[in-house]
């Protein structure tokens, strides 16, 4: 059974072996990262030595304290212990050798971040269960208490029942972690950047742009709040928008002229204010009442501006001391210019609403000008088009049609008889049944109404009521005998409250029917006149 020593010739004496694996002398299985380690150093050396003869001892040690970093060799045995550490050791804890080794105080375990121990040694008792080296990233506290990232790379080499023996190499790997958290988070301020674009693309609603953007400052900023400020163009002032990672109430209510507080000075020099010390700086923002508890030291106030405008102000708190370094204040004027960017837009967007909205509410008035033109001319009862239409819309509802779809069916059921403004008066206002000519021209009305609208691409949608409205269920209707479902169902809906509204008026050729009879006619044209199932939603609002 071999037993462990701390002799450090008998240390160099495995790692030679090792080396030569025919030379089964020292039979022990060597931590294969220290032969790796030894090859990476010096090649020529480690070639030399496997050509040449055994070499020296002491050949060996100097090499071992020359690596940088951390050769080791420590045990086992219900107690950690170190019983060799090379002198990079030093280098890398600021701990001497002999403060690492044997009796003396500082064991290597308490170097190790309390953060990380537990995870340290589980991760090494599971390599030496399953036979394997071990390959560790953790984190030490330095003599002088800086912070380093370390791998730990190693095996057990001998194994008693009461005693595991490991030895392994530690180098300082801060420098690789330090730029791939770098790579990391450049990743996630991408990632960050392109969510942001995502919602302005995506939402038309500033409200959640802004609080996607909020979102992606405070995870890629690391600060603990923001908010936003719009530029009121008529009142120029800074009015709150949006907030997150606040405690309080805070700024909620914000409303700044230009050039009052951080944000209005930000604002109206259109440059970012940094204020590291708010407690000491209360210049700026004294006027909220709760800023004091929310217990910030840090402040940005960044000008968010567009095409040379000015749209607001993105405001960034912090409860401790920042200090930013090139990339965070870069990634935070490339978000802010996102934000301009996003309020620009949605400005815009507003607008072309608004106009949009005009240019229909002008649109529909004049298709009610048409609409009751020829109410007058048809002498027709007053509001029958109005009656029909809303009566329309009423039944598509209940059918299922949503707002947008009614759009087309309100402006189609306006225009329903237009056609008729081709009918020659003598026909139209006849006191009496029409003759078999008559009835030819009048049955043009839905393509004289065809003919009418088709030029007009913003009323195409709309035309298949007017288009449409006097064909029947069973295919026996004008102008093209459509049957059942080729019927646009929009015209289906529209053709059984045209004959409600029809029978229930007086015309000049007959006198309003009761309404029981209506209902009862209604009844008996449904599968023939009318479509059944829409006879049924039809009678089914009564
Ligand atoms: P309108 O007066 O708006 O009638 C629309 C539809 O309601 C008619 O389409 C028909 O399906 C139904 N309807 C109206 N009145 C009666 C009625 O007394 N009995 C029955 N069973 N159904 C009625 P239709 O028949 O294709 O007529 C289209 C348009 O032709 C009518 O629109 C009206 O302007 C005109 N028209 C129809 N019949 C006569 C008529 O006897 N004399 C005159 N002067 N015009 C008529
Ligand atoms: C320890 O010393 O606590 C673990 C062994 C090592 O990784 O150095
Ligand atoms: C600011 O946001 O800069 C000022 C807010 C305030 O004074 O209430
Ligand atoms: C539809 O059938 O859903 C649209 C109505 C129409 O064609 O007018
Ligand atoms: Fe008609
Ligand atoms: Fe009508």
């Amino acid at each position: 059974m071999l037993i462990f020593t701390a002799d450090f010739n008998e240390y160099c004496g495995m790692v030679h072996g090792y080396r030569e694996p025919g030379h089964e002398a020292h039979s022990r299985d060597v931590s294969e990262p220290v032969q790796s380690r030894l090859g990476e150093t010096d090649q020529t050396r480690a070639k030399s030595v496997e050509q040449s003869a055994q070499p020296g001892h002491q050949d060996l040690a100097s090499l071992l304290n020359q690596l940088p970093g951390m050769v080791y060799r420590c045990h086992y045995d219900g107690k950690w212990k170190m019983d060799f550490a090379s002198e990079g050791a030093y280098e890398l804890t600021g701990y001497r050798v002999e403060d690492l080794i044997h009796q003396n105080a500082i064991f290597f375990s308490q170097v190790i971040h309390p953060d990380d121990r537990e995870d340290v040694h589980q991760k090494i008792e599971k390599a030496w269960r399953e036979g394997k080296p071990f390959n560790i990233t953790y984190r030490i506290r330095a003599r002088d208490g800086s912070e380093k990232w370390v791998r730990d790379t190693g095996k057990a080499v001998s194994n008693t029942s009461d005693r595991i023996e490991f030895e392994g190499f530690i180098t300082d790997v801060s420098e690789q972690k330090r730029s791939e958290e770098r790579i990391q988070r450049q990743i996630r301020r991408f990632e960050g950047l392109r969510k942001v674009d995502m919602a302005i693309t995506a939402s038309f609603d500033l409200r959640v742009t802004l609080d996607v953007l909020l979102e992606q400052v405070i995870n890629q900023l690391e600060v603990d709040a923001g908010d936003i400020l719009l530029l009121d163009r008529y009142t120029n002032t800074l009015e709150y928008a949006a907030r997150r990672g606040f405690r309080t109430a805070a700024l909620q209510h914000t409303s700044l002229r230009l050039g009052e507080g951080f944000a209005g000075s930000a604002a109206i020099e259109r440059r970012t204010i940094h204020i590291p010390d708010l407690t000491r700086a209360r210049g700026g923002l004294e006027r909220s009442p709760y800023l004091e508890a929310e217990g910030f030291i840090t402040y940005f106030g960044v000008p968010l501006i567009a095409k040379g405008e000015l749209e607001g102000i993105l405001e960034i708190f912090h409860r401790s001391p920042l200090q930013p370094d090139p990339e965070w204040l870069d990634y935070l004027e490339t978000l802010a210019g996102q934000a301009a960017i996003a309020i620009d837009n949605a400005t815009l967007f507003k607008e072309l609403q608004r106009s949009n909205m005009e240019l229909n509410l002008a649109y529909d008035a004049t298709l009610e000008g048409w609409s009751k033109a020829l109410e007058l001319r048809d002498q027709e009862t007053e509001g029958h088009t109005q009656r029909v239409t809303h009566m329309t819309l009423r039944l598509a509802r209940s059918m299922g049609f949503s707002d947008s779809e009614l759009v087309p069916i309100y402006r189609g059921a306006l225009l329903h008889d237009i056609g008729k403004m081709g009918i020659p008066d003598h026909i139209l206002l006849k006191p009496g049944p029409l003759n078999p000519n008559e009835w030819e021209i009048m049955r043009q009305h839905p393509t004289l109404a065809y003919n009418l609208l088709w030029p007009i691409p913003s009323l195409r949608p709309a035309l298949d009521i007017p288009y449409c409205h006097h064909e029947k269920w069973n295919g026996m209707g004008y102008p093209r005998g459509l049957k059942g479902e080729e019927i646009p169902l929009a015209a289906r809906i529209f053709s059984i409250v045209d004959v409600w509204d029809a029978l229930i008026s007086d015309r000049p050729y007959r006198k309003a029917w009761p309404e029981d009879k209506v209902f009862e006619y209604i009844r008996k044209e449904k599968g023939r006149h009318f479509d059944p199932q829409v006879t049924e939603a039809f009678l089914a609002l009564f």
